[in-house]
């Protein structure tokens, strides 16, 4: 079983991933953090992100993989929470449009959840990597509300940021991701869409969990 879970920057696809995941005893696989690694590994060799021809290089050779407490490792090392810093951020819509580097993420990704019941978030899951995914979901929420809960993870990390400034990395993250060539952030035609504006992680995760058994349900009759 693959549940594909889309939607734009801090509109709470992780927490809400790994819960559903928790609660179906199932795998959950963050594909951003494979991203983000990848851009702290270009940053961290000093290579400018939009050097694309620099970029595609260091895909090969470099490993992107998960360790069995699903940690991210970039080349053995777990950068976990080196990749969640607003520096990788800022750069990370540049470095996830470059074409190879998508086609090597997808192949793991897919290698990856393939053969296992997973619950995968990202942007591009339910249209791409896995299109034909059991249930899709498209997180959204007011972009006021992302950037305070994006304020909160930033001040856990010992980061501050105005509210104001992080509306507007958002955004711009949105626009980057959203108006890309290759695998846009787009809903999936068949995506259930949910505005987690107003919900707690809480109530996400116990409205797709209702919505899967729904389906499932009807599926039987
Ligand atoms: O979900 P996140 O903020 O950790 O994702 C970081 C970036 O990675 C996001 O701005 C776009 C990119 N990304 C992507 O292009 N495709 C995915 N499946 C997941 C993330």
């Amino acid at each position: 079983m693959i549940i594909a879970i889309d939607g734009p920057a801090a509109s709470g696809k992780s927490t809400t991933a790994r819960g559903v995941a928790h609660r179906l005893g199932i795998m959950y696989l963050n594909t951003g953090a494979m991203y983000r690694a990848l851009t702290l590994g270009i940053m961290e060799s000093g290579i400018d992100v939009d050097n694309i021809n620099a970029v595609r290089c260091f895909i090969s050779g470099t490993v992107v993989e998960f360790d069995n407490n699903n940690q991210i490792l970039l080349n053995g090392e777990n950068v976990s929470a080196k990749v969640q810093s607003s520096s990788i951020s800022d750069k990370v819509s540049a470095v996830s449009a470059v074409p190879e580097i998508r086609k090597a993420m997808v192949q793991v990704q897919r290698k990856i959840a393939g053969e296992k019941d997973c619950v995968l978030e990202g942007r591009d899951i339910g249209t791409v990597v896995f299109p034909r995914a059991d249930f899709k979901f498209f997180l959204v929420a007011d972009v006021a509300i992302r950037a305070a809960r994006r304020m909160k993870d930033l001040q856990a990390l010992g980061e501050s940021c105005s509210l104001d400034e992080l509306i507007k990395v958002i955004l711009k993250r949105d626009k980057l991701d959203s108006t890309r060539t290759n695998s846009p952030l787009v809903q999936a035609d068949d995506a259930i869409s949910i505005d987690t504006t107003h919900l707690t992680i809480d109530e996400t995760i116990e409205k797709i969990i209702s919505k899967i058994i729904k389906l499932k349900n009807e599926e039987k009759s």
